[in-house]
């Protein structure tokens, strides 16, 4: 068992990719471990740069986020911590996928559709390759098992059909089938101000979504000013299922409280938001406090944390290396 996924530095870490990612990622250190499996996360960078950003803010906006990840529980002697540019064969094997992907694949993709917004020919290339990236990423390390929320499982599945038309066009098995893990207690954590749209850091409004690194009292008030509806909550969690607001704060106080959201329920039934509400802000304080405290702890020290991504480089760029040269030598490619 491999397991890979990666996080665009784009930004500050948000509940939408701690909840349907991240806390996934740590979990599975320990489980993946048990089975004498490994565990890699990496910094896309090379993502981050598919829509404009100031050069100096990727660069610290990647620190942050390595940062970030370690105070959320990723234990660099655990699992293989690294950015993408530092190693070169996500580059090399994306230009060779590129060549076994297809056009009329990428046309599908709905992230390209909703990034590039009304503006298609005024969008990067880059952009418009992005998921041949994500596919090199992710079958470079022969990659079993990515955890990833609901909105990359289409990156995923292109993955896979580019991974199996290069084995069969090469005639070779070089690349497994990688299995997208989509988080169950929380697949897609939607926006507080519009439970119709996921929680995301393209969102213009900081309050639709609470930042690891908000303050207690930005906390309290992101949940207080959360949109929702005047009745109590029922004490099954399917009678949510038209209350899409009130769906998205249970479904987000069970997922930082380990619980099902059935528990929940049962617990706040009859209860309106007055009292649910202040309850969701101190457990999410109560779980995001600690990290917060460990990142600011983290980045006093910005070398320490490049030095984490230099190390958990090299040991990635070992395992890259044999894939990548089975791939060229399966095309043909003299070097
Ligand atoms: P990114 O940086 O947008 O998000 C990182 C992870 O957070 C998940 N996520 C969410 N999950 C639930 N609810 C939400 N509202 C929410 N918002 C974000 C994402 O699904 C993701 O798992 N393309 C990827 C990064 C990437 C990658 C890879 C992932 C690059 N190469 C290879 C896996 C494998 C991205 O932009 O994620």
């Amino acid at each position: 068992m491999r397991v890979v996924s990666g996080i665009q530095p784009t930004g500050n870490l948000h509940l939408g990719n701690y909840l349907g990612a991240v806390k996934q990622w740590v979990r599975m250190q320990d489980e993946v471990a048990a089975q004498g499996g490994e565990t890699m996360y990496f910094i896309a960078d090379l993502h981050g740069l598919t829509q404009w950003i100031d050069p100096r803010e990727l660069t610290a906006n990647t620190i942050e986020m390595t940062a970030t990840m370690i105070a959320a529980g990723i234990d660099p002697e655990r699992s293989i911590l690294w950015n993408q540019a530092r190693v070169p064969a996500h580059s090399e094997l994306t230009w060779l996928l590129n060549n076994v992907a297809r056009v009329g694949w990428l046309n599908r993709m709905t992230q390209f559709k909703d990034k590039a917004g009304k503006d298609r020919e005024g969008a990067s290339v880059g952009l418009y390759d992005y998921p041949v990236l994500m596919a090199a990423d992710v079958l470079l390390y022969k990659t079993t098992h990515v955890p990833v929320g609901e909105d990359q499982k289409q990156h995923l599945e292109l993955a896979r059909d580019i991974a199996t038309k290069f084995n069969t066009d090469y005639g070779v098995e070089l690349f497994p089938l990688p299995e997208p893990m989509v988080s169950k207690e929380a697949p897609r954590i939607m926006s507080l101000r519009d439970a119709t749209s996921k929680m995301s850091k393209s969102n213009p409004s900081e309050m639709s979504r609470v930042h690891l690194v908000d303050s207690d009292d930005d906390i309290a008030a992101k949940f207080r000013k959360a949109k929702t509806d005047p009745d109590p909550l029922p004490d099954s969690f399917d009678a949510l299922a038209e209350r899409p607001e009130a769906r998205n704060l249970v479904t987000i106080y069970a997922a930082l409280a380990d619980r099902t959201p059935q528990s929940v329920v049962e617990e706040y039934a009859g209860q309106g938001f007055g009292q649910f509400k202040p309850a969701l802000a101190d457990l999410a304080v109560s779980v995001l406090s600690p990290i917060r405290d460990r990142l600011t702890r983290l980045l006093d020290d910005r070398a320490a944390v490049s030095a984490v991504l230099a190390k958990g480089a090299e040991k990635a760029a070992a395992l890259a290396a044999p894939t990548l040269r089975a791939a060229q030598d399966a095309m043909g490619l003299e070097l």
